[in-house]
């Protein structure tokens, strides 16, 4: 059955409406560094928060995170290699419009925010939480969190810091590790398949709480 076509004109219209938006804020010459700041807070802000200090836990924060993680996400997403359903719902066609200077831009812009503390979290989870990410579980085949992330968390290159992130969006993206949708990172998904729920929930809320 056909809809009407007064709806679907009307639908069309406003799918169209936010890739108007992005073409019209990046059609300008190249990117440069200080695009960055402007292009953040024309595109990203309204989920990421100011400066990528996101205040929800349904948005990743972005400040402080290291520049090569970033450009290999900001990839991802264009690239529909990163295919989570989050992914895809928010990111995909925002993603698709950048382009690598672009890219480079956002990155550099993102990296150099500070990264926001932490907020406390139940103490006997988090002490649980700093062992895992300090040691592992050696009977599970836990390796140590901090042997890739750093030792406070706070990523290296294509390891992206985890400190201060919201516990929820980190347990997240351990379950589409485990369940495969998050399909472009195969050594962060086998690290995840050592994981409990209970382990997934410690770490994450010590990791919060830098
Ligand atoms: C409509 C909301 C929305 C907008 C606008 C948006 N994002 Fe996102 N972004 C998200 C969501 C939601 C996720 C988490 C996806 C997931 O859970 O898989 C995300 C994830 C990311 C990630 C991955 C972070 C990580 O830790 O892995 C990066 C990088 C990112 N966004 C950058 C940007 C940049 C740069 C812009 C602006 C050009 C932007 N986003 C605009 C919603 C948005
Ligand atoms: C052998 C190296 C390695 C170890 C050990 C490791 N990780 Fe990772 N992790 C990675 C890499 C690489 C990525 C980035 C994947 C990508 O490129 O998308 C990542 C990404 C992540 C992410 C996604 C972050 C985001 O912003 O979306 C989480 C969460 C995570 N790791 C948690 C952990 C936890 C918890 C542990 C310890 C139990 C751990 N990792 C141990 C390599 C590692």
């Amino acid at each position: 059955m056909k809809r009407p076509s007064r709806y679907s004109a009307r639908l069309s219209a406003s799918a169209t409406l936010p890739i108007v938006a992005i073409v019209l804020a990046l059609a300008t010459p190249p990117a440069t560094a200080q695009d960055g700041a402007r292009l953040a807070a024309q595109l990203c802000v309204a989920c990421h928060g100011v400066h990528g200090d996101s205040q929800s836990p349904m948005f990743p924060k972005l400040n402080g995170q290291t520049r090569d993680y970033l450009v290999a996400q900001l990839k991802g997403f264009g690239q529909h290699q990163r295919s989570e359903s989050d992914a895809r719902s928010y990111m995909w066609a925002i993603a698709s419009q950048l382009d690598d200077a672009t890219i480079a831009s956002l990155a550099d812009y993102y990296a150099q925010q500070a990264p926001t503390a932490g907020s406390a979290g139940d103490a006997a989870l988090v002490a649980e939480g700093q062992k895992i990410f300090e040691q592992g579980l050696s009977e599970k085949g836990v390796p140590a969190c901090a042997s890739c992330h750093g030792a406070q968390g706070q990523g290296n290159g294509q390891f992206p810091r985890l400190a201060g992130q919201h516990a929820e969006y980190l347990m997240r993206q351990i379950e589409v590790f485990q369940n495969g949708t998050r399909a472009n990172a195969p050594v962060m998904s086998a690290v995840a398949h050592t994981l409990g729920k209970e382990d997934a929930k410690a770490v994450t809320a010590f990791l919060q709480s830098r």
